[in-house]
C-alpha cells in the first residue's frame, strides 16, 4: 500500500528533518493539509511552506486542500513536486468539473475528498474524471482523532465500482489511520494511506514508516 505521511504532526520548527526521516523509512508522498479557518475550524499552512520545501526531498507533494473555493488557489500549490492537488466535493458543489480541469491543465493530477457525512453517489459523473478519491476517515480540521470504523465501506464501494467500470482513481484515506488498523483499512481496498499522529508521534519515525509499508 502506498503511504502519504501528513506533515500536519511534524515540528514545524525542524521540518525538513521530519521530512528526511519519512524519506528514509521509504514514504511514498508527502501529505500537505491546508486549512483556511472557514471549510474547516483550523488553520495550518500553505503554499509557501511547500516552496521552501521544493529540490529539497525527494518525496512528491499529495496535497488536501480543506479550504473554500478551492479554484482561486489551486494555481499556487503547483510546483515541480506536485503530484496530486485534492479539493472537497462539498467545497465545490457547483464547480467540481471545472476545478478538476484545472488541475489537470497544469500537467498535476487531481483528486476530490469526501468528508464523513458525504456519501460516495455525489461522485457519480466523476469517477472517471478524477485520478484519486479521498475518504476522510475523520472529521477534517485536526490531527489525531479516532478513526472512523464506519468509513471503511466507502472504499468496498468504491473499489467495487473500480473493479466493475474499469476507473483508475486511486482510493486514499485520511485520518485516525495507525498500525492498529491499517490492516483493515487495506482490506476494505484503500490504496494509499495517510497517517499524521501514527508516524510523527513515534519515538523512531523511519521504523514507523516502515512497518506501516509492510502492508
Ligand atoms: C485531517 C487531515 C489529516 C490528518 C491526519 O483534517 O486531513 O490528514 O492530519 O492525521 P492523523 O493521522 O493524526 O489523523
Ligand atoms: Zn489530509
Amino acid at each position: 500500500m502506498l503511504l502519504s505521511p501528513s506533515i500536519l504532526s511534524a515540528d514545524f520548527s525542524a521540518l525538513l528533518d521530519d521530512i528526511k526521516k519519512i524519506e528514509e523509512g521509504g514514504a511514498d508522498f508527502i501529505h500537505v493539509d491546508v486549512m483556511d479557518g472557514h471549510f474547516v475550524p483550523n488553520i495550518s499552512f500553505g503554499a509557501p511552506v511547500m516552496k521552501c520545501l521544493n529540490g529539497k526531498t525527494s518525496l512528491r507533494y499529495d496535497v488536501h486542500l480543506m479550504i473554500e473555493n478551492p479554484a482561486k488557489y489551486i494555481k499556487d500549490f503547483v510546483t515541480d513536486q506536485t503530484e496530486y492537488i485534492t479539493v472537497h466535493q462539498e467545497a465545490c458543489t457547483d464547480d467540481l468539473a471545472e476545478v478538476l480541469d484545472l488541475i489537470k491543465s497544469y500537467g498535476i493530477k487531481a483528486g476530490v475528498s469526501i468528508k464523513p457525512g458525504t456519501p460516495t453517489s455525489v461522485l457519480e459523473g466523476f469517477f472517471n474524471k478524477v485520478d484519486l478519491i479521498l475518504i476522510m476517515s475523520v472529521e477534517p480540521g485536526f490531527g489525531g482523532q479516532s478513526f472512523m470504523e464506519d468509513q471503511l465501506y466507502k472504499a468496498v464501494e468504491l473499489s467495487a465500482l473500480k473493479r466493475e467500470m474499469g476507473y483508475d482513481y486511486v482510493i486514499e484515506m485520511d485520518g485516525g489511520i495507525s498500525l492498529e488498523n491499517i490492516e483493515r483499512v487495506k482490506e476494505a481496498g484503500v490504496e494509499m494511506a495517510v497517517a499524521g499522529s501514527a508516524v510523527y508521534r513515534a519515538e523512531d519515525v523511519p521504523e514507523r514508516v516502515r512497518a506501516f509499508k509492510k502492508y
